[in-house]
């Protein structure tokens, strides 16, 4: 069983989504493990997107991170749903920019702007471990 980080961005906190997005996740038929609202801090947010370190749009994306709490998850799978959930996730999420992600999936029915795009997922089981560790050591 394979397990992947979620987070709810401060985005979708504001506006009283979380509840729209964990349904999605559940309603599909993963479960949360672990759970917590919580205001990332600066330096955990720049660990956790630090392949975007140098990138013209690094600055926003910390501060954006990090302005408000954020609802931190881990998601798990049963066996049914194979050795990557996190990719189950993603495809849940769609794409980056919500203005191009698929209708039907989270960025597509939620969001309009790349930088408020509500929902983060690992993009491989490797990150997964990584970022778990990160937002939940010892989990
Ligand atoms: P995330 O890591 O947040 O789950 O998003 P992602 O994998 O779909 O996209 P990624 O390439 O990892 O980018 C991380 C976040 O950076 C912001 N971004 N802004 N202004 C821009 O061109 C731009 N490109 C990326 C997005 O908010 C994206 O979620
Ligand atoms: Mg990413």
């Amino acid at each position: 069983m394979s397990r992947t980080l979620v987070i709810c961005k401060p985005d979708a906190v504001e506006r009283g989504l979380v509840g729209e997005i964990i349904a999605r996740i559940e309603r599909k038929g993963l479960t949360l493990s672990r759970a917590e609202l919580r205001t990332v801090d600066r330096a955990t947010a720049q660990t956790h997107y630090e392949e975007h370190e140098g990138k013209p749009f690094f600055e926003d994306l910390i501060a954006f991170s990090t302005r408000s709490p954020a609802m931190l998850m881990v998601v798990e799978g049963s066996d049914d749903a194979g050795d990557d959930v996190y990719a189950i996730v993603r495809n849940l999420m769609g794409a980056t920019n919500p203005a191009e992600a698929a209708p039907g999936t989270i960025r597509g029915d939620l969001g309009l702007m790349v930088t408020e795009n509500l929902v983060h997922g690992s993009d491989s089981n490797e990150s997964a471990e990584r970022e778990i560790n990160l937002f939940f050591p010892g989990a």
